[in-house]
């Protein structure tokens, strides 16, 4: 991943394996002499969570399926028996489902983690378009998810969402029956929502190699956006990156186990502690708050068709921002007015998070559609324009300058020396 191993092993059998497969000596490359930029703050330590998230997701995924019915009759009283009677499987429950909540929270730092610092600029738009395919992927093992315990929200967000499909002309309604396996959602739905809520998360830890083989590339972008110039810029992974890294898990897992073990219901839907009734709608159909956003979207656009199209539309311009930002400068640090309209469009897009939780009528529904507006106008129009107009801040000649201020530079592998910005 990160170019010839310098790693020797010492015990003989070690040295054995390593002639053979020299799995040992990419560990030491990629995750212990690894040059990272040594100014990285805490917003970087959101790929190593990320990482953990995934395999604890699956750890507790692969228990519960171990006690889980994957059919209409038993789905959802398998669920309660997971609650009840299974040792400890209230809290494999609530940790897998409060969980997903918390891989999201991740990840949405981490990708406007790298909306501010222009991380999915050249040279690593590969790496960016791999993150959102990530994306993508979790949505869709998120989604599939909260239909398993067959719940009134799980029944009728299911319906909702793959009925969208059917706004496609011609075919669509053909694609929904297939998507069902049947004429509503019904057993073989569930059925195959199991087998790939099971599967995807398998391929999102294959895409989550390469997506980290593209980083290891260019190596990590940094708060000032500058590259990497000489060696002192950088400090080896380990110790320096392993131990920043821990103590953000940490504060992270505190804040996830507060959800688990305090208010395990507070981010999902009391509606869904009722089994699934398709004869009884729900009164507001929700989805899981992380798909708020695009919810609003969905429904700020009065054709059903286009909704569905400014939905997807939405992901999709995410994917191409390397393109359609036009600036040469990578840190929203250093370019001021790319500042403030990041965050004006970070409160827009929690906006509509909120205004999907709402009910689409009246003052909602003018406000969904301002955001909407906005949130398209951001990539399509203020991004490319910026970079024409905006004059940026004087870069500094490199990342060291901007941490030791010009004072007295330090070997790599040596402490920090005084901070002065
Ligand atoms: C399972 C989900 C993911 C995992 C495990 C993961 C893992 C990582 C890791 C370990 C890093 C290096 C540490 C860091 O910069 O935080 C990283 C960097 C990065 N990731 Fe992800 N990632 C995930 C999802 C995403 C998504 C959805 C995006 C959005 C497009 C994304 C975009 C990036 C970018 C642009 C970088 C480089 C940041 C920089 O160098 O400034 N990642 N990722």
């Amino acid at each position: 991943m990160s170019g010839p191993s310098t790693y020797q092993p010492q015990h003989p059998a070690l040295k054995w394996l390593e002639t053979r497969l020299p799995i040992l000596g990419l560990v030491h490359s990629s995750f212990i002499v690894f040059p990272n930029p040594r100014n990285l703050n805490y917003f970087w330590t959101f790929g190593g969570i990320l990482a953990f998230m995934l395999v604890a997701q699956i750890a507790t995924g692969v228990v519960l399926a171990m006690h889980y019915t994957p059919h209409v009759t038993l789905a959802f009283n398998s669920v309660e028996g997971i609650m009840r009677d299974v040792n400890s499987g209230w809290m494999l429950r609530y940790l897998h489902a409060n969980g997903a909540s918390m891989f999201f929270i991740a990840v949405y730092i981490h990708i406007f983690r790298g909306l501010y610092y222009g991380s999915y600029k050249a040279p690593r738009e590969v790496l960016w378009i791999l993150g959102m395919i990530i994306f993508l992927l979790m949505m869709a093992t998120g989604f599939m998810g909260y239909v398993l315990p067959w719940g009134q929200m799980s029944f009728w967000g299911a319906t909702v969402i793959t009925n969208l499909f059917g706004a496609i002309p011609l075919v669509g309604q053909t694609i929904v029956t297939w998507l069902w396996g049947g004429f509503s959602v019904d057993n073989p739905t569930l059925n195959r929502f199991f087998a790939l809520h099971y599967l995807l998360p398998f391929i999102i830890a294959g895409v989550v190699v390469l997506h980290i083989w593209a980083l290891h590339i260019p190596g990590s972008n940094n708060p000032t956006g500058v590259s990497v110039k000489e060696k002192q810029d950088t400090l080896p992974f380990h110790p320096y990156f392993t131990v920043k890294d821990a103590l953000g898990l940490v504060v992270f897992l505190i804040f996830y186990c507060y959800f688990v073990f305090y208010v395990p219901n507070y981010l999902g839907h009391a509606d869904n502690y009722i089994e699934a009734n398709p004869l009884v709608t729900p009164a507001h159909i929700v989805p899981e708050w992380y798909f708020l956003p695009f919810y609003a979207i969905l429904r700020s656009i009065p054709d059903k068709l286009l909704g569905v199209i400014a939905m997807f539309g939405a992901i999709a311009v995410l994917f191409v921002v390397p393109w359609l930002d036009t600036s040469k400068v990578r840190s929203a640090n250093f370019r001021p007015l790319y500042r403030q309209f990041f965050w004006i469009w970070a409160v827009a897009a929690v906006g509509l998070g909120y205004i999907g939780a709402m009910p689409p009528e009246g003052g909602y529904l003018i406000v969904g559609r301002i955001l909407t507006v906005y949130y398209f106008a951001h990539f399509l129009i203020i991004l490319p324009l910026l970079g024409l107009f905006e004059k940026p801040r004087p870069l500094p000649a490199s990342i060291t300058e901007a941490v030791l201020g010009g004072g007295a530079p330090v070997t790599a592998g040596a402490p920090s020396g005084p901070q002065t910005k």
